[in-house]
């Protein structure tokens, strides 16, 4: 994925983000990773937050700050915010999630949907997401991975060289978060349509 062809994807998407892409990827994903966010009461970052789709699902007594490289999505979240007060919401920033502009250790929990397969090196992003998750914080990955046989992963094989032009890759594997991290996996959840979505629960 190269960083011009995310920007033009977004830019395009951005106004019908919400009542496409938005209602097709799981809200079920959205829910339970703000779910396992809330738990732990402090500071949540949300990486890739896009038009805002999951912020009010975050508890009011939270202080959550998002960040995304596109700009044209992130006025939209910007919009919500200000349409819907989600008070809970302290900034929202354009940062590229490959070199966060925050400390080491600063969040609670740090969640990251529908992003891992877009963003241009996803090992870099699972570092950088490591690095600013506090010690026992919780990683919260939501994300479409390849499938290890049979039909789904002949169709994401065939996906595979357009995806700068749809601007998600079909065939990321979950190994390429786990590789790259020291963080234990916690749990792994399945999620609908046909469990072709997962949900990643980590702990650093
Ligand atoms: C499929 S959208 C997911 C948005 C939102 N998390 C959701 O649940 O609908 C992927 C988002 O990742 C953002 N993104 C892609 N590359 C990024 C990067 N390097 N840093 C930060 N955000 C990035 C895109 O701009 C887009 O808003």
């Amino acid at each position: 994925m190269q960083v011009d062809s995310i920007l033009k994807s977004y830019a395009r998407y951005a106004p019908v983000y919400d009542h496409t892409f938005g209602w097709l990827l799981s809200f079920r994903g959205r829910s339970m990773a703000a779910g396992v966010a809330n738990k732990r009461p402090g500071e949540i970052l949300e990486v890739g937050v896009g038009t805002g789709i999951s912020l009010a699902y975050y508890r009011k007594e939270h202080r959550v700050y998002g960040v995304d490289i596109s700009p044209h999505m992130l006025a939209r979240a910007k919009k919500r915010v200000a349409q819907k007060q989600l008070a809970q919401v302290a900034s929202l920033e354009i940062m590229d999630a490959r070199e966060m502009s925050f400390a080491d250790n600063t969040f609670d929990s740090v969640v990251a949907a529908y992003v891992m397969s877009v963003v241009p090196e996803p090992r870099k992003v699972i570092c950088e997401i490591e690095r600013v998750c506090k010690p026992g914080g919780n990683v919260i990955i939501v994300n479409h991975f390849a499938a290890e046989k049979g039909l789904r992963r002949t169709v994401e094989r065939m996906l595979a060289p357009l995806s700068d032009k749809i601007g998600w890759r079909a065939d990321m594997r979950l190994d390429e978060i786990l590789a790259n991290t020291s963080m234990r996996e916690v749990k792994r959840y399945k999620l609908p349509p046909l469990g072709m979505f997962t949900m990643l629960h980590l702990k650093k």
